[in-house]
């Protein structure tokens, strides 16, 4: 079994310090207790920790905003979040810009940046303030629910809506039942991830990748008819979802993203949209809910149509209950210069969202859920609070969902009083994200109309 030295300096390299365990009992740590696991590293090696796991055998993980800002400013060439992220690549395709690195991810990025920003995003609002009163409507009076599943189907209604341009109909509910069936793996706690690392659905080795690659296949039979359909619209230009703005987007030279190239992207922005926003939800119900004084203090501000707190309350719970525990970066050609350390070509460098948000020097009493945090001139900066990772990489959609969060609690609070049916949620790892273990239970006690 191989061991990682406590401190490792090889020719010109010099990798930051780190367990020396057997890599079987540092995957344990990783699987079973990564809080734990982070924690006593950091306060054994430090701020920049390298590890050893079944999964890679060996990478660095970062828990100090400073480290991460070097990371995030660096060059992108050099610094490849794409290849980090290949794991995705059999659901997304190729040519999704969370796969790509370099010059050609910028070019997707400029290409799909204009739909997600100013008065564009404005129309979505309307969107995501209907379908929360469809599912307000939806929700059992007086009886215990699971909140989580509701704000997943609300937030693929969005996606489907604002990204997609689907009409409610029969293409709608087919094109979302093909979508369910193709990504139902993929939100199993390891379902998807084992077949992943042992390869198979890459090389479409066994039955689940056969039977993955024939719901891709019916997915993109859908989505290629409606690319041509959409190609042909004279309406085009007056809509306003982001697959018609990807479908008219041009570069300086005038040319335009491909089928394929518009087909991994509304995947990407399906999947990247979707289930992480619903777990952002329904993690600020679970932590508003159990947090009285926090909830009052919403719901006298949003009576005086003050959106400060609202703000507040959204980046405090992506703070204690971050999505995404951490981000990737590959280093490729030179040799990466972080503080003292040099780190080689292939070592993969990784962020911790989790730990960076725990930090108790940057966050007085981190475990306890104050938006207070959040008021104010003294709030965190840019790479204290790292929700959506950051530099030439932070997400795409970050804006999309926090007003997606703002408007859908805004809009439960208006109309509904809720209760929790149980004690504060424990965290579940569900594939690359971290969700409420039983999904967030209340009970409805009153609903208005309107
Ligand atoms: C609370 C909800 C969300 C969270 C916590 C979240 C988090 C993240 C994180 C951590 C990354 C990686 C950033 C990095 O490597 O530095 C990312 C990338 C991305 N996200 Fe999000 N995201 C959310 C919602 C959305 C939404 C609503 C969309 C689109 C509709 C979206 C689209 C993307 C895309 C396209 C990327 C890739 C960006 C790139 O590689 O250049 N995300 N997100």
């Amino acid at each position: 079994m191989a061991l990682i030295p406590e401190s490792a300096a090889t020719g010109t390299h010099r990798m930051p310090p780190g367990p020396g365990l057997p890599r079987a009992l540092q995957t344990a740590g990783f699987m079973f207790f990564p809080r734990r696991f982070f924690d006593y590293s950091r306060r054994r090696y430090g701020d920049a920790v390298t590890f050893s796991t079944a999964f890679d055998s060996r990478f660095v993980m970062l828990f100090d905003p400073d480290l991460v800002k070097q990371v995030f400013q660096g060059n992108n060439e050099q610094l490849r979040a794409g290849e980090a992220n290949a794991l995705l690549g059999p659901v997304l395709g190729e040519r999704s810009v969370l796969l790509l690195d370099g010059a050609e991810h910028l070019r997707h990025r400029r290409l799909m940046l204009p739909p997600f920003h100013g008065r564009r995003m404005q129309a979505y609002e309307q969107t995501m303030r209907a379908a929360a009163d469809r599912a307000i409507d939806s929700w059992p009076a007086h009886e215990p629910f699971a909140l989580h599943p509701s704000m997943q189907s609300l937030t693929l209604e969005v996606i489907m809506r604002a990204v997609f341009g689907m009409e409610p109909g029969p293409l709608d509910d087919e094109l979302r039942a093909k979508l369910r069936a193709m990504l139902e793996p993929v939100a199993r706690p390891l379902g998807i991830m084992l077949m992943l690392f042992s390869g198979r659905l890459r090389r479409g080795q066994g039955a689940a990748a056969a039977r993955f690659a024939e719901q891709r296949r019916a997915v993109d039979e859908i989505l290629f008819a409606e690319i041509a359909r959409r190609r042909e619209d004279p309406d085009l230009e007056e809509r306003d979802d982001v697959f018609s703005a990807l479908l008219l987007a041009r570069d300086e030279d005038g040319s335009a993203l491909t089928d394929q190239e518009v087909r991994d992207e509304l995947l990407t922005l399906l999947v990247a949209g979707h289930e992480t926003t619903a777990t952002g939800l329904a993690w600020s119900f679970d932590l508003l809910l159990h947090t009285p004084p926090a909830l009052r203090r919403l719901r006298e501000t949003l009576a005086q149509d003050d959106e400060e707190y609202l703000e507040a309350v959204v980046k405090e719970a992506l703070r204690i209950r971050p999505v995404i525990p951490g981000v990737g970066r590959v280093v490729r050609g030179e040799p990466f210069q972080l503080d003292g350390w040099v780190i080689p070509p292939g070592v993969e460098l990784n962020p911790s969202i989790t730990t960076i948000h725990r930090r108790a020097d940057h966050y007085p009493d981190p475990q306890s859920f104050r938006p207070e945090r959040f008021l104010g001139p003294d709030a965190p900066d840019t790479y204290t609070w790292i929700p959506f990772g950051g530099g030439t990489r932070r997400c795409l959609g970050a804006s999309f969902a926090l007003m997606e969060m703002r408007v859908v609690l805004r809009r439960v609070l208006e109309r509904t009083e809720l209760q929790p049916t149980a004690g504060p949620e424990k965290v579940q790892r569900r594939a690359i994200t971290l969700v409420p273990k039983n999904g967030v239970r209340v009970r409805m006690t009153s609903r208005n109309s309107v």
